[in-house]
């Protein structure tokens, strides 16, 4: 068994963000507004009714299922991410919660195909989009990646559908978000929360 480094975990900025368990672990101490976010994202959901079909998008580790199925178990939540070790763990904590829990292991592009699965009636997407359009990228780029990628959302959302992020502004200042939600077609768009960098959003398409 060869084991990393450990000497990672006391450099700055350092770590194993890529694995689930040391994520879990680790996050609160090292991202502490990241709770408090999803914590607003819940309480910024409508009242979701048994069935509601709900969509964790990179779900990685399934820290915003846990939070709406904590709310709501008994909602249909579906589990999206393209790591399968990642994926595999979202399963673990959301079947200690429902039995009906669905992984489903996917690479999205920021290329305006619709998200896989669906229709759903909620998409949370949890310190994840920054992370599917990627970092370190020039703004007009995020734009245009985050316009297509919430087309992707808004296209695999039934009528009335809504999408919640909670995330930070790495990538693309906050307004801009909410303006590139605008665009793809979201309606109702508004920021339900903000401290420091770290945010919750949400909007929804017409019935
Ligand atoms: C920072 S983690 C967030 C995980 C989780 N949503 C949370 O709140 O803890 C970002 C996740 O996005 C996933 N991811 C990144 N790019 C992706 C892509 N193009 N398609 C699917 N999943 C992606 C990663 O595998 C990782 O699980």
């Amino acid at each position: 068994m060869s084991l990393s480094n450990w000497t990672a975990n006391v450099r700055r900025n350092g770590g194993f963000w890529r694995d689930g368990r040391w994520y879990d672990l680790h996050l609160e101490r090292r991202m502490p507004l990241a709770l408090p976010m999803l914590e607003e994202l819940r309480d910024a959901l409508p009242p979701l009714p048994p069935g509601t079909g709900v969509c964790d998008l990179a779900c990685g580790t399934g820290n915003g299922a846990v939070t709406v199925l904590s709310a709501y178990p008994e909602v249909h939540i579906t589990l999206v991410d393209e790591d399968p070790d990642l994926l595999s763990i979202a399963r673990e904590k959301a079947d200690a919660l429902t039995l009906d829990a669905e992984p489903l292991q996917a690479s999205i592009e920021a290329d305006g195909e619709p998200i896989p699965g669906g229709p759903y009636d909620v998409v949370v997407a949890s310190l994840a989009l920054h992370a599917i359009v990627g970092h370190d990228i020039e703004r007009a780029e995020a734009e245009s990646r985050y316009d297509l990628l919430f087309r992707s959302i808004a296209d695999r959302l039934a009528p009335g559908g809504h999408c919640f992020v909670g995330d930070h502004v790495g990538t693309l200042p906050l307004f801009a978000q909410l303006k590139a939600m605008e665009r793809a077609g979201f309606r109702d768009v508004d920021c339900a929360w903000r401290q420091d960098d770290f945010f919750v959003a949400g909007g929804r398409v017409g019935e």
